[in-house]
């Protein structure tokens, strides 16, 4: 068994703990969370040892790897540091805010060579698996333009002064909660990004960051994305890639939540379109455990680090995009 702490016990290491509880592969051994007391009866739950300091666990040689579920500005810094203490890392998105930060983090990866996985889990959903494959397979022709949207109006309850409603922590409105997700699925179809438009609203809530995110990357392979990211309208998420000999999208039925699985169409040049149903599917955990297979050595992780550096670069544009009202040439 691969041994893990799990940084961040909130909403997202919550999730987590219990996950890893059903897998043969990874185990948590220690769980570290700063408000210790506010999660005693979590961890008395499901019996792991809770540790205050991210130090106690860089430091104990059972610990393998960690898997970090904390706010979004710490990641780089927490990445660097696990890195140098010779463990494996998995980093809940977006592993960084800024290209120059991902690419100080992966130095202290491959520096280290020790494994870095991400929380990309849309990339493990079984019909995104067989869209993407199709993608790739030609058989679609070549990809001209993706459509995608993740919405949901889970964040109309949050407290104001959660970090996940700050201009700091979540600049773009909902880019670091959901938009950030469809980003790295288009990275995997086109590559880099060459420019971005980004447009951030308040339109129907509280939310002074922006409820109501429209964005345009433009890639340098050729092809766009246009993604659609809300938090003001229920949940809603969709991903399809147009090429020039047919499409494919993958729809969402539920909030990943709550999962009742996937629709996936298919429609090829000539023919009628084909409905797929997908069950549910524990995506989220088949994520850590590809990281497991990674960091024993029996799989490599299946995205690869220029892809993670294409996500956060042009994840770097859009914010700037969305603050200036510009369009933005996108650092390489
Ligand atoms: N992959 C997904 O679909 C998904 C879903 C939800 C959240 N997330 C990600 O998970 C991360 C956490 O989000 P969340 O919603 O769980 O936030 P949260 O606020 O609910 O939880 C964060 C927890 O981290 C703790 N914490 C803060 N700094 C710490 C430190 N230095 N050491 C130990 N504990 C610390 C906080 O006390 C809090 O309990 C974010 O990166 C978020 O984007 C990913």
């Amino acid at each position: 068994m691969f041994n893990v702490a799990v940084v961040g016990i909130g909403w997202w290491g919550k999730t987590i703990v219990p996950l890893l509880k059903q897998s043969k592969k990874i185990r948590v051994d220690k769980v570290v969370e700063v408000n210790a007391a506010g999660i005693a009866d979590f961890a008395r739950q499901h019996s792991v040892e809770i540790v205050p300091e991210f130090s106690a666990v860089l430091n104990d040689p059972k610990i393998q790897g960690v898997v970090l579920c904390t706010p979004h500005t710490q990641h780089t810094d927490q990445i660097v540091a696990a890195a140098n203490a010779g463990k494996h890392v998995f980093c809940e998105k977006p592993l960084s805010m800024t290209r120059a930060d991902v690419l100080r983090a992966i130095k202290a990866i491959n520096d280290n060579k020790v494994v870095l996985a991400v929380g990309h889990e849309k990339r493990f959903e079984p019909p995104v698996l067989e869209a993407m494959a199709l993608v790739k397979s030609g058989k679609l022709g070549t990809p001209l333009q993706i459509e995608a949207n993740f919405s949901q109006d889970k964040f109309l309850t949050l407290a104001a002064d959660n970090w996940r409603l700050s201009g700091k922590e979540a600049p773009a409105g909902p880019m670091t909660a959901t938009g950030i997700h469809l980003l790295d699925l288009s990275v995997g179809v086109f590559g880099e990004a060459d420019r971005v438009f980004a447009s951030v609203k308040q339109l129907g809530s509280q939310l002074v960051n922006g409820d109501t995110l429209a964005i345009l990357v433009s890639f340098k392979n050729g092809g766009h994305a246009l993604l659609s990211a809300m938090l003001a309208t229920p949940f809603e998420g969709r991903f399809a890639v147009y090429c020039t000999k047919g499409w494919v999208e993958v729809r969402d039925k539920t909030h990943p939540e709550a999962p009742e699985g996937w629709v996936l169409t298919t429609a090829f040049q000539g023919g009628k379109r084909e409905v797929k149903e997908f069950a549910p599917a524990p995506n989220v955990l088949a994520n850590l455990e590809a990281f497991a297979d990674a960091a024993e050595g029996r799989a490599p992780y299946p995205v690869p680090q220029s892809q993670m550096i294409a996500n956060i670069s042009a994840l770097e544009a859009i914010f700037k995009s969305a603050a200036t009202r510009s369009i933005v040439q996108v650092e390489s």
